[in-house]
């Protein structure tokens, strides 16, 4: 077991699928890995801003986060945040895991995460009879999704507000200098945050990417980067078996050379479930590259051990699994007992905390996939906090990073992403 900054990488599960030789085998590929990230040698060099971002997050650049989430609070109820992939799924996951306390902030709502007009319609009418302004996240300012979802949102801000009114609920993250939002923006007087040239959209949550929009929500922001400082400490350095960056990402390449090439993110906290889907697009675009690389997959249980429990306890055998583990959530809720007869059989269960039960039922679930052939990796925090979460955010970043390279892929572009985008601007008759 590894404890690193609130967070235990627990190797136990894969035992009897791996050897430790064969671990500490890839010790030295892991050790230069790091080095070309930390020297900015490696493939990708050019994106590697995120690596030294929590150290490098000043008392300035908090601040104005959460200054613009006053300013924010005080003319709406909710905030529509606009934006794809990696500029929309950090923050969604976050909020997930860390719901602020009603009041604590503005409501926020997501919009342009597709081209689906039911979803946009409840969007709007949601905020039908609401004061909400629109965060706008696109670093490239051009990504169709959010850009129509983001021109309609606007049209109802001037419809509502006026120019005038609508300019003035508008925050706009984006690029520097480049793109069709940037030069939007400043015609327009719209108030803008800058996504650092070197950081990546699935990189960017603690930039103001993720910052931003948690701030209006009224998460704690600094706390989270606190908790991404702590992990960046504990993986700073070369080694494998003292980094639970390197030690994840080492153990998954392991099994993956040995066809466990599916790795399931299974976790027991329905408040984790859009953390899974961050870390799918964080590995799934960092990874799956030049026909290689582990398809990231995601369940909640036990909910989904009655839907896909049987593929993974029986099905063809390339899964690895990961449990994302919190110990505790609501300590407080216990099964009451029973005045009766205990007709229902449940007395056993009297007084006993559901975090205990979905405890007991996570380390019944390993050990039940383990004897299937499943090799699990379990990453557990005792208590999902801000603190918690940020150092998760990180050990996953630097993870990908040491792995994707492990891989001999640069894990930091996306070439694939293009591919139904020119075909569907094609057939859209975008003008050249
Ligand atoms: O990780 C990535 O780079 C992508 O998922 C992008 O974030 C996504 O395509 C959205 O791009 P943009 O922020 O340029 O609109």
């Amino acid at each position: 077991m590894l404890e690193a900054a609130g967070v235990s990488l627990d190797l136990t599960g894969t035992g009897s699928f791996l050897e430790p030789s064969h671990l500490d085998a890839l010790a030295p590929r892991v050790a230069a890995a790091a080095r070309g990230l930390a020297d900015g040698t490696c493939a990708g060099h050019e994106f590697l801003g995120w690596l030294d971002l929590p150290s490098r997050i000043d008392e300035p650049a908090l601040a104005a986060c959460e200054a613009a989430a006053v300013r924010a609070r005080a003319d709406a109820e909710v905030c529509v945040v606009v934006g794809i992939g990696g500029s929309y799924l950090g923050a969604r996951a976050i909020l997930d895991a860390l719901p602020p306390a009603r009041g604590a902030g503005l409501e926020v709502l997501f919009a342009g995460t597709g081209l689906c007009s039911a979803a946009l319609d409840r969007v709007l009418r949601q905020i039908a009879n609401r004061d909400f302004r629109v965060c706008v996240v696109s670093k490239s300012g051009t990504t169709l999704e959010p850009a129509v979802a983001f021109r309609a949102l606007r049209a109802q801000l001037r419809k509502r507000y006026g120019d005038r009114g609508a300019a003035a609920r508008i925050t706009a993250v984006t690029d520097a200098r480049r793109g069709a939002l940037r030069q939007l923006a400043d015609a327009e007087g719209w108030e803008t945050f800058v996504i650092p040239d070197d950081i990546g959209g699935r990189f960017s949550v603690l930039t103001p990417v993720g910052l931003v929009p948690l701030a209006m929500a009224g998460v704690d922001v600094r706390g989270l980067v606190d908790g991404a400082r702590a992990m960046q400490s504990a993986c700073a350095g070369e080694g494998l078996r003292d980094n639970p960056a390197h030690l994840y990402a080492a153990t998954r390449y392991q099994l993956y050379t040995q066809g466990f090439t599916t790795e399931v993110m299974s976790s027991f906290h329905s408040g984790l479930h859009n953390l899974q889907e961050w870390w799918k697009q964080l590995f799934g675009e960092s990874e799956g590259k030049q026909g290689q690389g582990i398809f990231p997959a995601s369940t909640v249980f036990t909910t989904d051990l009655h839907s896909l429990g049987q593929y993974l306890q029986d099905g063809r055998r390339c899964l690895q699994e990961t449990f994302l583990c919190a110990r505790q959530a609501v300590p407080g809720l216990t099964v009451p007992a029973d005045d009766g007869a205990d007709a229902d059989g449940l007395g056993y269960l009297a007084g006993r905390s559901f975090d205990e039960i979905n405890w007991l039922a996570f380390e019944a679930t390993r050990q039940a996939h383990i004897q299937g052939g499943v090799p699990c990796q379990a990453i557990s925090v005792a208590e999902v906090t801000p603190q918690t979460v940020g150092a998760l955010l990180y050990m996953f970043e630097k993870a990908v990073g040491v792995g994707g390279l492990l891989l001999g892929l640069n894990p930091f572009d996306q070439p694939g992403v293009e591919a139904y985008k020119l075909e569907m601007f094609r057939r859209l008759g975008r003008p050249a």
